[in-house]
């Protein structure tokens, strides 16, 4: 590492922003980048765009530079900041250009994402027709394809654009193995490439999806070539047979699906003994592995030494969520059972299972706080109320109830009932077989 870096701040970018920088150092963009853009800018139709936190903002600023690393902390690119934008309470655009440092030699199929310029080494981009594929080809798209390209003898450019959240309900991965397939069905006169090209219409301000993400696949298309199809965003007609087989086996069923079964509530209202009695149900079932990540059993291990200000449970919850996500991310069922009181804390936790590809179901075992505060089993509400236990939920430290979610209040009730309403819950959503 050079001597001047050592001043110049870090940031990691979100994956979206990554994908980003990945295209802007590829130069994956016609009309050319040469950095991030202030999206507040009248004239600038660019959706790429980069935010951090004010500390990090004031920081760049006076160095003039940030770095921006990988998760891994690998040093990707330095970012010569000339300019900022008010991106919200929380968090500062940044815009200027980009300079790589390192080539990003990971992830699967590195080997396919070919830079334009590496490409135009072998193919004349005149004789090129780029076809951003955001999800499975279907018979119709390959008519619609090899008619397009025949028509002014053509090489075919499959873009399998495996960006943050483009494909639908399918992994980048996976869209890559569905596009080679296609592409084997259209012959020697089509070649794949693989961009990472995210989808834009959530993380973007002031613009639609259709606007953002054309504008992005129409950009990036016309880096690699001069002619562009693009296809239409609903599938029309069926997937041919061996491209089917590709997202069949990507896409299983519910039940064959990682899940995470999360219960919230407070302490003394039934979340271990529900979630000891779903587990106990699924081992007997012996369709799906299951895991128990207890609230008190996580502050043993993996949690040990995390107290209870807002600070720690989030750090805690955020553990659960981390090993949560993996266990779905292997297909297998994660049930947990912590009081979780924050509802950013829940909603941080479901966005991390789902980008693992596992499904998230959160429970409220809604049991009131008088009947958890008379139960007390472990003699901690009456402790709380001496003011012997600072912070405690329900009594000192609040406990923000979720909407819209199955709720169980298991006053007067007997476990087996709400189990079993649990169960009927989970089949009739698909995550347990019928
Ligand atoms: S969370 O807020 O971070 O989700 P968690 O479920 O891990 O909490 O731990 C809650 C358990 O810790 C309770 O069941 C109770 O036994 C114990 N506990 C000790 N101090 C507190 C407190 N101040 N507030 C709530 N629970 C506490």
């Amino acid at each position: 590492m050079s001597e001047d870096s050592v001043s110049i701040p870090q940031w990691t970018p979100t994956q979206r922003e990554l994908d980003d920088l990945d295209l802007l150092v590829r130069g994956c963009f016609e009309p050319a980048l040469t950095g991030f853009v202030d999206p507040t800018t009248a004239d600038e139709a660019a959706p790429i765009t980069l935010q951090v936190s004010p500390g990090i903002a004031e920081l760049a600023g006076s160095a003039g530079q940030l770095d921006l690393i990988d998760p891994e902390g690998a040093p990707l690119a330095r970012l010569t900041v000339e300019s900022t934008w008010p991106a919200g309470d929380e968090s500062v655009g940044l815009c200027g250009p980009v300079r790589q440092l390192a080539l990003n030699h990971f992830g699967p199929f590195r080997q396919l994402h070919v830079a334009p310029a590496e490409l135009h080494a072998d193919h004349d981009r005149h004789t090129l027709l780029a076809v951003p594929v955001t999800r499975p080809l279907t018979t119709a798209d390959l008519g619609a394809i090899t008619a397009a390209a025949s028509r002014e003898s053509l090489t075919v450019l499959l873009l399998a654009c495996v960006g943050e959240g483009m494909p639908d309900r399918l992994s980048g991965p996976a869209l890559v193995r569905a596009t080679l397939a296609a592409s084997a069905l259209i012959g020697a006169n089509a070649q794949v490439v693989a961009v990472s090209a995210a989808d834009h219409g959530r993380t973007t301000p002031h613009r639609t999806w259709r606007s953002a993400n054309e504008w992005l696949l129409t950009s990036v298309a016309h880096a690699y070539a001069s002619h562009l199809l693009m296809l239409t965003d609903e599938p029309q007609g069926q997937l041919p047979e061996s491209v089917a087989a590709i997202v069949d086996q990507a896409r299983p069923p519910r039940h064959k699906q990682g899940v995470v079964v999360f219960f919230t509530g407070l302490s003394g209202s039934g979340k271990s003994t529900l979630a000891r009695a779903l587990v106990d149900h699924v081992l007997e079932r012996g369709e799906r592995t299951v895991t128990s990540l207890d609230g008190d059993v996580v502050r043993h291990h993996l949690s040990k030494g995390l107290g209870f200000s807002r600070e720690d449970r989030e750090t805690n919850i955020v553990r659960i969520g981390f090993v949560a996500a993996e266990i779905a991310r292997h297909g297998g069922m994660a049930i947990c059972s912590p009081i979780a009181p924050f509802e950013s804390t829940r909603a941080r936790v479901k966005e991390m299972v789902e980008r693992a590809g596992g499904g998230f179901v959160l429970i409220h075992v809604s049991t009131p706080l008088e009947e958890c505060e008379r139960r007390d089993r472990k003699g901690l509400y009456a402790r709380a109320r001496a003011g012997e236990i600072p912070d405690f939920t329900g009594i000192s430290s609040p406990y923000e109830e979720p909407t819209n979610v199955l709720k169980l209040d298991t006053t007067d009730r007997l476990i087996a009932e709400c189990v079993h309403e649990l169960i009927d819950a989970l089949v009739a959503d698909g995550w347990l077989h019928p």
